[in-house]
């Protein structure tokens, strides 16, 4: 059986990202955002599933359940990633392999963005690519996946 769910995740305010600084988001869309992302796994053969929230809750509720859905995660979970445990634990428990992604470059911006708590719980982690290191991420996981 291949193996090529993947599920998109999106945290907090990041379905607002058109109203967000350009200068570290380029003014895309969220809606482009999710097209591009589906573009890029479609070229590698990859199926994409997507999931948004601004409820930690809900992100960690979606967590418990995606390995029923999803071979494999995807995860940009806005300034969760920062300090956000709980979403750590839920991915560690989620037992999928994943990758985090940030669009802007965290470890040039404010201290508090140059820590992440859910590093430890993912086989990559990609930052300041913009929309293009989703596509690095979704290589990762095609690879893994096809171990
Ligand atoms: C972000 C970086 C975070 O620090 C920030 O809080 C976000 C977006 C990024 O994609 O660059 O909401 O995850």
């Amino acid at each position: 059986m291949s193996r090529n769910r993947i599920q998109v995740m999106h945290g907090v305010n990041l379905d607002q990202l058109e109203r967000r600084d350009p200068a570290h988001y380029g003014g895309i869309t969220f809606r482009q955002l999710e097209q591009a992302i589906d573009g890029f796994a479609r070229e590698i053969g990859l199926d994409t599933r997507f999931f948004q929230s601004n409820s930690e809750g809900d992100f960690v509720e979606h967590l418990h359940r995606v390995r029923d859905v999803a071979d494999a995660v995807v995860i940009n979970a806005g300034a969760w990633s920062h300090y956000s445990r709980a979403i750590g634990d839920a991915l560690q428990l989620a037992g999928v392999p994943a990758v985090e992604v940030h669009l802007s470059d965290v470890m040039a911006r404010e201290e508090w963005r140059h820590v992440s708590v859910l590093a430890d719980s993912c086989i990559a982690t990609v930052v300041g690519k913009g929309v293009d290191g989703y596509r690095d991420a979704l290589q990762v996981l095609k690879t893994k996946l096809s171990e």
